[in-house]
């Protein structure tokens, strides 16, 4: 008995299912004829998430979905309008999905109403290249029928939808070129070879898509200040997944990546002081095409701002060496994500300097060795700049003119930065030639200022005297006056 019960229940439910399904079905006689006469909008239809709440053909298109007669239901006194165009289409579907006394009081539905709002201020709701109505219509993503929720695989903004449905247009050359030749139309392309794109084709509806990145109805114009991929907004944009440890558990990578990114020099500068030549995320790992830089093309990434840091790398003995040990190039010394504001100290051979991760008196001792003594210039370069500059001020204060010596006291700081530059040549000689510019140059500030001061008391000493030999004239002078009146008065 039961087990009959069991073999007919399916049967049970696809009756149940008819069933429930009747009243709106029989009743528009629309979709029954357009089934009849095998419209595929029709089949579409009866998959709809608006056919399954009720909504008729007539609906969107108007007319009399009781009449059965072609004629009389598709009548214009009816209010058949025909097939929706241009911005009619968009406005047709906001009547609705705008309408909180629609969406909400009829139909109980809680979906966000502005759909249509975000869309005419979006970069899809400028005009066309017919001037005649917007870019995009609610159907250019979504369809008109077969409509199916977010969710649903069937739909074409499901995730794993997206891609394809943006690319329509995207991919498309001749139309793209209409609106900006200069428009790149390869996102699909590039994408397909990033991670995210590897995964999306694969079937995991978590990985970042076009409307992950972009937004959907909201999508701005890249360079526009308010976009989700503008510099200073893309990190928070990442962020939404990779910081969320739940969302991202399983896949075996960190989800510290903004925290850290936040915290170091590239991050404050983008963040904080809005610097636009500081790295955002997609700076070191492309737009489109989102993969960590390989070992090989970390240096090429930094290289694109650092230029000569990267190019002294690749010319100093490190090169090889690290190729061969398959080490990533600046990330070893600075990191990727946490990069920080460099310091002397990561230099040498104390505690906190980097060389010595490798290099020691028993080990690699070569570089042990230059390490020290570049630091050690650096040390007494700085002791030199410090000499050089106090004398200067010294000879300032006393108002003696060191205009020049200003000028040259830059040109000692500016050699002390470029040998934390030049470290990257990992070469003595090299290292020790811009460092011996800066002490060349602070000894001739440091001698001139000296004579400057010298100069000071010299000026000092002889006003002195000078003043000494007046004061002896002038009462020289008065007694002889004195003498004179005196001589006078006799
Ligand atoms: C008895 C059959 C029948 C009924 C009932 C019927 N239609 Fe049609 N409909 C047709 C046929 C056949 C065509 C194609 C004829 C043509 O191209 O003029 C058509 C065309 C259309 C078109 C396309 C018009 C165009 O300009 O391309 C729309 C939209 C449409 N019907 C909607 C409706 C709606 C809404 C209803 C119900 C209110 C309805 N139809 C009821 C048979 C029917
Ligand atoms: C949610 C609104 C909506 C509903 C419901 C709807 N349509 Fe449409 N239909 C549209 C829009 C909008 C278009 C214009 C096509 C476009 O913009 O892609 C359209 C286009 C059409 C066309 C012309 C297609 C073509 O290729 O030119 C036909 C025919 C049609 N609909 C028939 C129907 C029938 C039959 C039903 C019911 C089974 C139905 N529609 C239900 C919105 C709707
Ligand atoms: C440029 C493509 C595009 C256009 C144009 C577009 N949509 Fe969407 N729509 C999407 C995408 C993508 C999603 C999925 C969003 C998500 O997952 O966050 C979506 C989601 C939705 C949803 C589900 C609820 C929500 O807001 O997430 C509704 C309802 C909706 N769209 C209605 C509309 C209406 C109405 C229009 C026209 C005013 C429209 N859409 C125009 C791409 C578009
Ligand atoms: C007669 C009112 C009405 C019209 C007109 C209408 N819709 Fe809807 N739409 C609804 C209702 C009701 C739902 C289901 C809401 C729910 O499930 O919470 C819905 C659901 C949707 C969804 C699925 C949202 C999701 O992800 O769950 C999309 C997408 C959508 N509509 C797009 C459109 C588009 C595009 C048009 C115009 C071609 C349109 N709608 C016209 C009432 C309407
Ligand atoms: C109907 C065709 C069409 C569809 C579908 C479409 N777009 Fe567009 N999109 C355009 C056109 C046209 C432009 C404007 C180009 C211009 O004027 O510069 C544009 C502009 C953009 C821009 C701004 C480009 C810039 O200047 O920085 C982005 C980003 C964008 N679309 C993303 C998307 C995404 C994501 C989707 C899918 C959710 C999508 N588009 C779907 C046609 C489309
Ligand atoms: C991982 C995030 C991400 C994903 C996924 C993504 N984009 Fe982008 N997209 C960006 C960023 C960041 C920019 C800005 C580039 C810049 O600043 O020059 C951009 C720029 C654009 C532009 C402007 C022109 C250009 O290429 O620079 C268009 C159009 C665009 N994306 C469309 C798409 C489409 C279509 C898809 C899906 C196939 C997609 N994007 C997927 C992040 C993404
Ligand atoms: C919708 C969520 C989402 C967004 C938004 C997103 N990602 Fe991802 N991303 C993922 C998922 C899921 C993976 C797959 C993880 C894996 O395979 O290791 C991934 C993988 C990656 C990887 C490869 C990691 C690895 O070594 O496997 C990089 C790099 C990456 N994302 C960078 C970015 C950047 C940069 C942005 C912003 C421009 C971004 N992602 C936006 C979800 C997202
Ligand atoms: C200065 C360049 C740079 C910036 C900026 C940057 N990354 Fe990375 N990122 C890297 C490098 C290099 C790796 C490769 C790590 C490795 O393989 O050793 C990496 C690895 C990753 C990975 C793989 C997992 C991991 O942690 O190793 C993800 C995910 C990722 N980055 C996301 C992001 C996100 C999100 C942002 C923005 C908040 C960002 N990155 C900013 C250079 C950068
Ligand atoms: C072996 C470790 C090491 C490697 C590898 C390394 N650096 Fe450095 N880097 C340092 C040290 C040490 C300093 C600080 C020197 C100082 O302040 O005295 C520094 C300083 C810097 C500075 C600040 C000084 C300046 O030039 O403005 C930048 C920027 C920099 N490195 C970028 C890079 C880039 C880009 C790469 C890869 C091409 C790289 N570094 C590879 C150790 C390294
Ligand atoms: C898009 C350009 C850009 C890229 C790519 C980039 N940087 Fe930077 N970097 C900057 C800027 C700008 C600053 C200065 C920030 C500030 O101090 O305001 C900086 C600062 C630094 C500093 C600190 C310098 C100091 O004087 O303290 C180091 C170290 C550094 N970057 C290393 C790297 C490394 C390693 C990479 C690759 C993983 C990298 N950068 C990629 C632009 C970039
Ligand atoms: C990740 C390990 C590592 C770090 C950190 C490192 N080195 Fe090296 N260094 C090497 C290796 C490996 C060689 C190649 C040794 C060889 O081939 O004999 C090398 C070679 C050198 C050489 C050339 C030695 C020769 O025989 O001509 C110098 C100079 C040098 N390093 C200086 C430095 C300085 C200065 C620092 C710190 C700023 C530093 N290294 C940090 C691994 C490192």
């Amino acid at each position: 008995m039961t087990q009959r019960v069991i073999y007919r229940l399916p049967a049970l439910c696809l009756v149940l299912l008819i069933v429930v399904h009747i009243p709106a079905y029989s009743q528009d006689k629309c979709l029954e004829c357009h089934e009849a006469i095998g419209d595929k909008n029709a089949a579409l239809f009866k998959r709809d998430v608006h056919f399954s709440k009720g909504i008729s053909c007539a609906n969107c298109h108007g007319g009399n979905a009781l009449k059965e007669e072609m004629e009389e239901a598709m009548d214009l006194r009816a209010g058949f309008t025909g097939v929706p165009k241009g911005d009619h289409v968009s406005a047709l579907c906001a009547k609705c999905h705008s309408d909180a006394s629609v969406m909400l009081k009829k139909y109980k539905s809680l979906l966000p109403l502005d759909q249509m709002e975000s869309l005419t201020s979006s970069v899809h709701g400028q005009l066309s290249t017919s001037g005649k109505e917007r870019i995009a219509q609610c159907t250019s993503c979504h369809g008109a029928h077969g409509i199916v929720s977010k969710s649903n695989r069937l739909s074409s903004v499901h995730p794993l939808r997206v891609p394809a449905t943006c690319s329509k247009c995207h991919a498309n050359a001749s139309y793209m070129r209409a609106y900006d030749p200069s428009l790149p139309i390869d996102q699909l392309e590039k994408y397909r070879t990033s991670v995210h794109g590897k995964r999306n084709v694969g079937g995991d509806a978590k990985a970042a898509e076009c409307a992950s990145c972009h937004g959907s109805h909201e999508i701005l114009a890249a360079k526009d200040v308010r976009s989700h991929v503008y510099p200073t907004n893309l990190p928070t944009t990442c962020a939404r997944c990779h910081s969320d440890a739940t969302y991202m558990r399983g896949y075996g990578i960190a989800s510290d990546q903004y925290e850290k990114f936040a915290k170091s020099v590239h991050g404050q500068a983008l963040l904080e002081k809005k610097d636009l030549g500081a790295p955002a995320c997609n700076d070191c790992h492309g737009n489109h095409g989102a993969v960590p830089p390989g070992v090989e093309s970390i240096s090429k990434v930094c290289g694109t701002c650092h230029a000569l840091n990267a190019e002294l790398f690749s010319a100093s003995p490190h090169k090889k060496a690290y190729d061969k040990r398959k080490l990533p190039e600046c990330e070893t010394c600075h990191g990727n994500h946490e990069v920080l504001a460099v310091t002397d100290d990561l230099l040498g051979v104390n505690e906190g300097a980097v060389c010595v991760w490798c290099h020691g008196n028993d080990k690699l001792p070569r570089g042990y060795h230059v390490a020290r003594t570049m630091r050690q210039l650096v040390d007494s370069l700085m002791s030199a700049e410090k000499e050089a500059t106090s004398l200067v001020v010294e000879a300032e204060q006393k108002g003696m003119e060191v205009g020049e010596s200003r000028f040259m006291l830059r040109q000692v700081h500016q050699a002390r930065l470029e040998t934390r530059t030049k470290v990257h040549s990992f070469n003595e000689e090299q290292f020790r030639e811009v460092a011996q510019r800066g002490f060349d140059v602070s000894s001739k500030v440091s001698e001139e200022a000296g004579l400057a001061i010298e100069e000071y008391y010299y000026r000092r000493w002889g006003l002195l005297v000078a003043s000494f030999i007046i004061t002896i004239l002038a009462a020289s002078l008065y007694v002889y006056i004195r003498r004179i009146e005196r001589n006078n008065a006799q």
